[in-house]
């Protein structure tokens, strides 16, 4: 019997990794990814060994992340409940399938994670793993164990001679925090009262816009099929471009956020998020929509995008469903290609122009001044007029809307 274990190389996977290997009498199989937490996974590799652990991975899943669901993720627009970007919601499918995977290389038949019996990301991983393999177990310590407390868990530590000095730089954070390349968030804490105001130091991927420089930094980015594939003419992988926005959109302060978002086991939770390369990416990406869809095409991917958004929040992006939704959107992707040009200034993102050789905007027809005949005015009158008659025959057999 073998388990494979999301081990980030903490304190918490480092204890779950010990725990399971004796409440189960079975071997753990661990594995690392980074997917852009700004942290070095390599460190979890004499972690692991430490721990007796034979089987280690470490991968780079950086490009795989951001290619293969953080783009096409944002080819929707997608924001959960108005406001946020996924950014965790988004990594979890990954993780889910990578951790099957290596259960299928290694002949395990189970998997492991460090998430809470309160929270969306056990859901999210469980729901992939079953998915991805029908058969396999799944083990949640946080469910089963009552090593509920700090207290209790130092004392385990104690007991196995698993270094305290195992937590992240020695300092225990007051938040829960979870990092990739596209955000970092915050929970618990202070942040436990909504009323709260997150402290200035909490942030660590942004200035505060009050802080950002005084002149306004500009960016092009070039669009193919909905990704971006370049900025300011210089072509980057899907890595190299959100690592890039990151970095310019939190030095001007963007993308900070703080919301009560409610969780799929049904409580609601409160969480700050900073997300600067993601909401770039959002508003580029309507831009460049703005010109190059159809009308009612954007609007039902307007319509389509709330439900695409909590498919993805409740953890069913390895769903039949997210994948019909998914082969729609990529669908439309086929014209969003051309330019965007931004203005970014203390924590704004200003479109500043867009261009595209598949745009629908006519000059000729939009246009204030003599359209040479291009658009007939009096076409209106009956357009009007025949939009207006059901309200008109209403109001004629006395339903007049003033009563
Ligand atoms: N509430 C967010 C979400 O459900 C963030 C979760 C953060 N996860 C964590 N293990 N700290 O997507
Ligand atoms: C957790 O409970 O592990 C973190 C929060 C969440 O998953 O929503």
């Amino acid at each position: 019997k073998k388990v494979v274990l999301a081990y980030s190389g903490g304190l918490d996977t480092s204890v779950i990794a010990k725990w399971i290997s004796e409440t189960y009498n079975c071997e753990v199989v661990t594995f690392t990814a980074d997917l852009g937490q700004g942290e070095e996974v390599e460190p979890a590799r004499a972690k692991a060994q430490a721990l007796g652990i034979k089987e280690i991975y470490i991968e780079d899943l950086r490009e795989e992340f951001v290619r293969d669901y953080v783009f096409p993720m944002f080819r929707a627009n997608t924001i959960y409940e108005g406001e946020y970007l996924l950014g965790t919601s988004i990594a979890r499918p990954l993780i889910a399938k990578r951790l099957v995977e290596i259960a299928n290389e290694t002949g395990a038949d189970a998997i492991s994670h460090g998430a809470t019996g309160k929270g969306n990301d056990q859901v999210r991983f469980e729901l992939g793993a079953y998915a991805l393999k029908p058969g396999v177990k799944v083990i949640a310590p946080w469910r089963e164990w009552d090593l509920n407390s700090r207290e209790k868990l130092m004392a385990y530590c104690e007991d196995h001679n698993i270094p305290v000095d195992f937590n992240k730089k020695g300092k225990k954070s007051p938040y829960s925090m979870d990092a990739n390349l596209l955000h970092i968030s915050y929970e618990g804490g202070i942040l436990e009262d909504p009323w709260a105001e997150a402290e200035e130091e909490m942030w660590r991927w942004s200035v505060s816009p009050e802080t950002a420089p005084d002149q306004p930094t500009y960016l092009e980015l070039t669009y193919e099929k909905g990704d971006i594939v370049a900025i300011d003419g210089k072509p980057m992988t899907p890595a190299e471009v959100l690592t890039y926005l990151n970095k310019v959109g939190g030095d001007n302060g963007i993308g900070r956020l703080d919301i009560v978002e409610n969780r799929y086991v049904g409580m609601k939770s409160r969480g700050c998020y900073e997300t600067p390369g993601g909401t770039i990416m959002l508003k580029a990406h309507r831009a460049i929509e703005s010109i190059t869809l159809d009308r009612e095409v954007a609007h039902l991917k307007d319509e389509l995008m709330p439900k695409y958004a909590e498919v993805i929040y409740n953890g069913y992006w390895w769903s039949p469903e997210r994948r019909m939704l998914q082969e729609m959107i990529d669908a439309s992707q086929e014209t969003v290609n051309g330019k965007v040009r931004l203005k970014l200034y203390k924590g704004n993102v200003i479109v500043a122009g867009r261009q595209s050789d598949d745009s629908l905007f006519d000059e000729s027809i939009a246009t204030f001044e003599d359209d040479a005949g291009a658009y007939d005015q009096k076409d209106a009158e009956g357009f009007i007029k025949l939009n207006a008659l059901r309200m008109r025959i209403a109001a004629s057999k006395g339903r007049s809307p003033l009563k």
